[in-house]
């Protein structure tokens, strides 16, 4: 038993430590009203530490397109770039939920967005993300209806408000617009739901009003959980954000990593001794080589 524990807070501890999470467990945790966890990883390095961190549930978002691939947008994601990284990340799962984005388009008929979900799938999600308010609805009730989980994603929606953020719901007008297609995306069978840069007033109500779970992003903190971009977590952008917090400047830190490894090879200071290999020393007194 480890000091400043009971025995059997320890032992949840563990049983958390090594649970599989599967959506009705988030689901469990909203009811319990213990805050649900998620993070963005695009690869295996990144989903294994958010996995080995205890983190609940892995997105591979389709930031990945600005975050990882130099895309000017999120629009330039491709289903084949969502299936490449999220068989990445899943092969570095073994606890946390792992979800997918349905990309810029490719969920636009309940069809398209069935074929391009199973692709997600097979790489290994156990969920895809669909943004899009209310009109979302049929496609979101028809995937829902053949099994496949899916969270829907309203307020600021990359994909169809583009790279110009704003705040949604301060008006009473969109404030009620957003409630609305709440509730349609739960009844139509979402299990749970990314409020996005959403007032904080709003969300609350949402997250009140709804059972399945709300997630936050620039939302406030009266949703049932958090997500945040690796990323903007890690400070790699050196970019900062109203709605994130960068837990460590990795961007500063990598670069004088790598700064430091430049100059040691410059100045002859890497490789050293005990990174050689060496021929045993008769062997090469035979060594001629003309
Ligand atoms: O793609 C992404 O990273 C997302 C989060 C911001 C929720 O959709």
């Amino acid at each position: 038993m480890r000091t400043g524990f009971s025995e059997s807070a320890y032992r949840v501890e563990v049983f958390l430590a090594i649970m599989k999470r599967k959506l009705d467990y988030l689901q469990a945790k909203k009811r319990n009203l213990d805050p649900i966890t998620m993070i963005t990883a695009y690869d295996f390095p990144m989903a294994r530490l958010a996995d080995e961190a205890g983190i609940d549930a892995v997105l591979v978002g389709d930031s990945v397109g600005t975050n990882v691939l130099g895309y000017a947008s999120e629009r330039e994601v491709t289903v084949a770039d969502m299936v490449h990284h999220t068989a990445a990340a899943a092969r570095g799962i073994k606890n946390a939920f792992l979800l997918a984005d349905l990309p810029f388009q490719s969920a636009e008929s309940p069809s398209d967005a069935e074929i391009n979900a199973r692709c997600l799938l097979g790489a290994g999600a156990e969920a895809v993300k669909i943004e899009g308010g209310a009109e979302k609805g049929e496609i979101i009730a028809c995937l829902a209806n053949k099994g496949i989980s899916v969270c829907a994603h309203i307020g600021y929606n990359p994909q169809l408000h583009g790279m110009k953020p704003r705040v949604f719901g301060a008006t009473v007008d969109e404030a009620r617009l957003l409630v609305a297609s709440a509730r349609k995306l739960e009844a139509a069978g979402a299990g749970l739901i990314v409020l996005e840069k959403v007032c904080e007033e709003v969300a609350g109500i949402i997250s009140q009003m709804l059972r399945i779970p709300t997630i936050g992003i620039g939302s406030g903190r009266l949703c049932d959980g958090q997500v945040l971009v690796m990323h903007d977590v890690l400070g790699m952008s050196g970019k900062t954000f109203r709605h994130a917090r960068s837990f460590i400047n990795l961007r500063e830190l990598t670069l004088g990593a790598i700064k430091a490894y430049r100059s040691a090879v410059e100045t002859r200071g890497f490789p050293g001794e005990k990174n050689v290999h060496h021929m045993n020393p008769e062997v090469f007194a035979r060594l001629q080589i003309s």
